[in-house]
């Protein structure tokens, strides 16, 4: 049985699509699951919560104060409990409370408290889902680290034809074994992972940074979590949330990121450099904000300390622990080879991840990349991919050797 002792949450929102969803409830108990159905108070409209609780064989939840139910916070402990949560379906109005945070019933309370793994299957009329509210809903739901699931085009109950079909629980099924059932090739393992930006200041005011987002970073993390690895992420300035399950530890500064580093570098298995960390600060930071005067200005600019070279250094010193991998990353707008083989030598790392800015899809701010994996006795060049497929072939690649 595929999914023994996983723990499921199934959150159904008032739409027709909700009977499809039995059939998912029924599988997923079938292969071993620990099932629990949360309803919106509309929802029981379409099927009745008994159905859910003859198939789940577990209270079907919808009413937040409900006092007939042994004595913990249910909210709480179900989303404590939970190793995937799957809203399926959703409804516009569910996604849009989501997407803003509002808890006003038991399945979007206890969505918000979880820290799980998060699915959400939209299902309504093609006009409301191809509204520009519900597509900035998703968006911002994606932004925050929640799946989506893209809804079929076909006939609806409505009588359009569109976009904006359930898919069918069968497809449900596959993407939560997918996302469940995956190998812990990195348990016991600890992944050390860096991301974003770092900011070098100039006065209380301005800093000198760059403009990665930290996606690669987190991407890389999250890989590792969900393939069992006990992972934390040092990261600079970022702009997308911080992956779940991770022990998060903050450094502003290419300073600050080389103490953090370093203090944690000898646990590590595996270390992967994704941050896009200053080569340069300004040699004198004013300790008041620097009034602007006629003319130009001119910043005298230090090295900062690559963090990645004094890894190495370490390692040719036979100072890091036996097996350690690192890898960096580079970051060039042209000799892509040339430049990041010279890297992997000149750092002493294991592997390169090297990506070319001008590469339609990839670098900053995408959530595609095309890289290159740069090892001492080989380069394999992958194609254009989700920073989610880079992470996982990043791991794939760091398990062979
Ligand atoms: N790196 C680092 N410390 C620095 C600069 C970079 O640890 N001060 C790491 C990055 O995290 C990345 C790798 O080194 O893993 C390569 O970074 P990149 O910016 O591509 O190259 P640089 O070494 O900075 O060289 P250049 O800017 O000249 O390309």
């Amino acid at each position: 049985m595929k999914l023994s002792g996983k723990t499921v949450l199934i959150g159904i929102s008032a739409g027709i699509a909700a009977y499809k969803t039995c059939y998912l409830v029924s599988h997923l108990v079938q292969e071993g699951a620990e099932v629990h159905v949360i309803m919106t108070p509309n929802a029981r409209h379409f099927v009745d919560p008994l159905t859910f609780e003859t198939l789940s064989g577990n209270r079907c939840i919808s009413d937040t104060f409900d006092r007939d139910f042994e004595f913990d916070v249910k909210h709480v402990s179900l989303a404590k409990k939970a190793d995937l949560f799957m809203v399926a379906p959703a409804t516009a109005d569910v996604l849009a409370k989501m997407a803003c945070g509002i808890c006003d019933d038991m399945l979007t309370t206890t969505f918000l408290a979880a820290g799980c793994l998060k699915y959400v299957a939209p299902a309504m009329n093609t006009g409301m889902y191809l509204n520009e509210i519900t597509q900035k809903n998703i968006e911002t739901l994606k932004g925050y680290g929640v799946n989506v699931i893209e809804p079929a085009s076909g006939h609806l109950a409505c009588g359009d034809v569109g976009a904006g079909k359930m898919p069918e629980p069968e497809q449900l099924f596959d993407i939560i074994c997918g996302a469940l059932a995956r190998e812990q090739d990195l348990a016991g393992k600890s992944v050390l992972v860096t991301a974003g930006a770092t900011q070098e200041a100039m006065d209380p005011v301005r800093f000198i940074t760059n403009h990665s987002t930290g996606k690669m970073g987190a991407a890389i993390a999250k890989e590792a979590v969900e393939r069992g690895a006990s992972v934390t992420f040092v990261k600079a300035a970022t702009t997308v949330p911080d992956p779940e399950g991770c022990k998060v530890v903050k450094a502003v500064s290419a300073a600050e990121l080389l103490d953090e580093v370093m203090a944690r570098s000898d646990s590590a298995d595996i270390i992967i450099m994704a941050a896009a960390v200053a080569d340069y600060r300004p040699k004198n930071v004013s300790s008041d904000k620097m009034k602007k005067k006629d003319g130009d200005l001119t910043i005298e600019l230090e090295r900062t300390a690559d963090i990645l070279a004094e890894l190495g250094k370490k390692r040719a010193d036979g100072k890091t622990p036996e097996g350690q991998f690192v890898c960096g990353f580079s970051m060039e707008t042209k000799d892509l080879l040339e430049n990041s083989r010279a890297k992997l030598d000149k750092k002493n790392c294991d592997m390169i991840v090297a990506n070319n800015l001008k590469e339609e899809g990839a670098g900053f701010g995408h959530d595609t990349n095309k890289v290159t994996l740069i090892t001492r006795d080989s380069a394999e060049e992958l194609e254009l991919m989700s920073k989610q497929d880079v992470a996982r072939a990043i791991f794939d690649r760091i398990l062979q050797h």
